[in-house]
């Protein structure tokens, strides 16, 4: 692979300095209580019992769930293989829902919901206790049950974020249904991708989803996948939006018409803990998104532990967590509903933009609900610094406690402004790595142990054994850069990539021998602390959100006026990164702002809006080495000295290109 981000050997210290350390708080605020882990020697201790004793210490917490079958071995490891729980049958919903219940605290309030519309009687909001929402739960499990759904089939939903889309989960999740879940801002293309890969025949999705005030046409998105796909037999519409929207007698099924009439109670099925919980596709270094597989009762005691330390969630304390990740990512599935539930502390979510309607909504939602622990990605902290510091200021934000961060490396600055403007110096940030193929946290501060440095990530979750690297696997030097690996298997890791055994092999298994390589470079600093540096590979995290370029690059040359493409990242002020395409075009083809245009309008009709090229340059030639290897490298050098979105420059790169072409190899 051509024109990695990071250079293996190279010392980097010059280049980042980082100086300023934050203590954690010496008391939190006394909704949080004490801290869960107090102190780095409490941390290191346990630490390292996790990593000595694996069995002993995940044993134990998950002998803290409800199990209809213990468990005979709690990992089985031959890489890349891991069984986790082996032997035990149980079910995540079950554990999010009647555990709560059955300990009496059936009447809590599970899920907190608030639409994005604000009426004259400000917005709408719903409150979800466990037993009303193992209800609902049980009442859409039965409906789904109706129309065929059994154990094992996968259910596709595109839905907004709406209480339904939680319940949707666990619906699927108590039947043994495994759901595959789309973000609701790809396209047609990108759901019929998805729905074929996973041969899925139901589709569940609502009429729209608002967003800043305007309806996404998920339905209709929807009826153009069903054109191109023909898996789907049954597609389940939640209203929600009022829009019109085009019915099909005998394939569409109205959700209210589905649940009314169910019973509200229904058995969970007895999972077994390597059964397949959930589907959730994402971009890698090839054209085609990944189906990364998780299991049930690894995911389910990774994802809830994370979340209890991470954000030091416990329950009676009026906390309120908040996490404003959409749940068609990872970070949804694992912090706003599965590793929350079980936890009992209300999760809540918000169904719209941060800015509607206006810039202070977010500051609005924390103070209203006062909410305790908030967790966002580093490309809302960086839009928000740009909108201004009068939109926090006119609000209470004394509740928060612990705040966190996710999705890509934090700039220091944008580090600073959340812990100084949101935080008012006293809520220690956790700055969370992991990955949709980790399910969950990896490497991440405990808020009331660790000193945290504005931009690293800190130090491995318990029972993580990560490493830097290089290619033969040994261990890189204080501040030298290499690969981010992680040599011992965790309960939430991926168990393959759906359907593609080889593909699974080749991305993270064998550019190391026996290690988990993550795709990212990193290093450690002198106190051992991880700073992610970015990836290796042909993915680019745009609004902390993965793409990866060779996506992009199908994306343009479906274009019938595209005969080749090349798309880089770039320096993007509010994205973190930006996407930079090059192309060449037909002939008689005018390169020109309208064509730049269509093919914007293109790649979001082929993937969804978050991929437009942010740029695009149009040449006669792509530089490639004399192999025929374009020269990423090379672009992305181009891309990144000009940091304007105007595209006014055409024709000029082409002698740069070409000039550089000469010097090749
Ligand atoms: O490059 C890393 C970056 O996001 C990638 C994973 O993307 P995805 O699977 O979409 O999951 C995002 C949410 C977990 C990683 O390979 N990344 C994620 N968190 C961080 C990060 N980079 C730096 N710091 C982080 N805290």
């Amino acid at each position: 692979m051509e024109g990695h981000a990071v250079a293996e050997n190279q010392d980097i210290r010059s280049v980042l300095q980082e100086d300023r350390i934050f203590e954690p708080p010496a008391e939190f605020d006394s909704r949080i209580g004490g801290a869960l882990v107090g102190s780095m020697e409490q941390y290191r201790s346990m630490h390292e019992r996790s990593l000595e004793d694996p069995e002993g210490f995940w044993g134990e917490i998950a002998s803290e769930f409800h199990w209809f079958k213990p468990w005979e071995k709690v990992v089985e490891w031959s890489a890349p293989d891991c069984r986790w729980f082996d032997g035990g049958t149980t079910n995540i919903s079950w554990n999010c829902l009647e555990r709560q219940i059955e300990a009496g605290h059936g009447a809590d309030v599970a899920l907190i919901w608030e639409g994005e519309p604000v009426g004259p009687n400000g917005p709408e909001i719903i409150e979800l206790t466990y037993e009303q929402l193992l209800k609902q739960t049980c009442r859409l499990a039965n409906g789904l049950k109706s129309i065929g759904v059994g154990r094992g089939d996968v259910v596709t939903i595109y839905m907004g974020m709406v209480p339904e889309l939680a319940i949707a989960m666990l619906a699927c999740a108590r039947i043994g249904a495994v759901h595959s879940i789309i973000f609701g801002g790809f396209s047609a293309h990108a759901i019929a991708d998805r729905v074929d890969d996973a041969r899925s025949k139901v589709v569940l999705t609502c009429d729209g989803g608002w967003r800043r005030g305007s309806v996404v046409p998920l339905k209709d998105n929807v009826d153009a996948a069903c054109e191109m796909t023909s898996h789907i037999e049954k597609v389940v519409m939640l209203r929600r939006c009022g829009n019109q929207v085009q019915l099909d007698a005998d394939r569409d099924i109205d959700w209210h018409d589905l649940v009314s009439g169910q019973d509200d109670a229904c058995e969970c099925e007895h999972m077994e803990s390597e059964d397949m919980l959930f589907l959730l596709y994402t971009s890698g270094s090839t054209g085609k998104p990944k189906g990364i597989v998780h299991t049930t009762g690894g995911y389910m005691v990774h994802t809830a532990t994370t979340a209890r330390y991470v954000f030091n969630l416990v329950p009676g304390r009026n906390q309120v967590y908040w996490c404003t990740a959409d749940i068609g990512w990872v970070t949804g599935h694992s912090y706003i509903v599965y590793g929350l539930l079980p936890n009992r502390v209300p999760t809540l979510m918000y169904e719209g933009a941060p800015n509607f309607p206006e810039e202070d909504r977010f500051w609005d939602i924390v103070q209203r609900h006062k909410v305790t622990q908030f967790y966002t990605a580093p490309t809302a902290i960086r839009a928000f610094m740009k909108w201004g510091d009068e939109h926090p200021a006119k609000h209470d934000l004394s509740s928060l406690c612990v705040l966190g961060t996710v999705g890509e490396p934090i700039n220091p600055e944008a580090w600073m402004w959340y812990h100084k403007v949101i935080g008012a110096e006293r809520c220690p940030i956790v700055d969370t790595w992991w990955q949709t193929e980790t399910g969950g946290h990896m490497i991440t501060p405990l808020p009331g142990a660790t000193p945290t440095v504005p931009g690293s990530c800190t130090l491995p979750f318990l029972g993580i054994d990560a490493a830097i690297v290089n290619d033969k696997g040994e261990e890189q030097p204080p501040n030298i850069g290499g690969l981010l690996v992680i040599r011992k298997p965790w309960p939430s890791m991926l168990r393959g990539i759906y359907g593609d055994r080889e593909r699974f092999i080749e991305t993270y298994w064998s550019r190391v021998k026996g290690m988990y390589t993550a795709g990212d470079g990193a290093r450690r600093d002198d106190r051992g602390y991880f700073w992610i540096m970015g990836r290796i590979d042909d993915v680019i995290n745009v609004s902390g959100h993965r793409l990866g370029t060779m996506e992009v690059e199908s994306a343009l040359v479906s274009h019938e006026y595209v005969v080749e493409a090349a798309v880089v990242g770039m320096p993007h002020e509010i994205k973190g990164t930006g996407i930079a395409a090059f192309c060449t075009l037909g002939p008689d083809i005018e390169a020109d702002d309208q064509l730049r245009d269509l093919l914007r309008r293109h790649v979001a009709e082929e993937i969804g809006a978050i991929a437009k090229p942010d740029m695009i340059r149009f040449t006669a030639a792509l530089p490639k080495t004399r192999s025929g290897k374009i020269m990423r490298r090379l672009l992305r050098d181009i891309a990144s000295g000009n940091e304007t979105t105007q595209d006014t420059t055409t024709l000029e790169d082409f002698t740069v290109l070409a000039k550089l072409r000469e010097q090749d190899e």
